[in-house]
């Protein structure tokens, strides 16, 4: 067994230089054995209102709308997110976490959640 094939994807957060206050993503790497799920935390001031978007952003790529939650609708993903990536907004927990299944090497990328639509 090649275990380098097998361990390990690394999915990052984007921390910092956006000029956000209101959203913060606690951890900034996180090492994801292939076709495992993860997490990826992001927590919200809760003074905003809670319309919290996921990107995903490749090396030197624009930004990937992922998904939008909000509290007043189911909300929206995009197609090409709607299989394996999921959030749920937790108003109560001021966070918004984005679960990944299945972790594959294409999903190696910054992720970052931002309070507004940036595109
Ligand atoms: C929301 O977040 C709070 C605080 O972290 C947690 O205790 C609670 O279980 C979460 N609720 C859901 C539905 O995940």
């Amino acid at each position: 067994v090649l275990w380098s094939h097998l361990c390990c994807i690394y999915l990052s957060f984007f921390s910092g230089c956006r000029g956000e206050e209101n959203v913060r993503q606690p951890t900034e790497d996180v090492m994801v054995v292939e076709g495992h799920p993860t997490t990826l935390t992001c927590l919200f001031d809760t003074s905003q209102s809670p319309y919290l978007f996921w990107y995903k952003q490749l090396a030197n790529g624009k930004p990937i709308f992922m998904l939008r939650r909000d509290a007043f609708s189911p909300g929206e993903s995009s197609t090409e997110f709607k299989d394996r990536f999921d959030a749920h907004l937790n108003v109560s927990g001021k966070s918004v976490p984005l679960t990944i299944q299945r972790v594959q090497l294409s999903d190696s990328a910054v992720y970052y959640c931002e309070p507004y639509n940036i595109l």
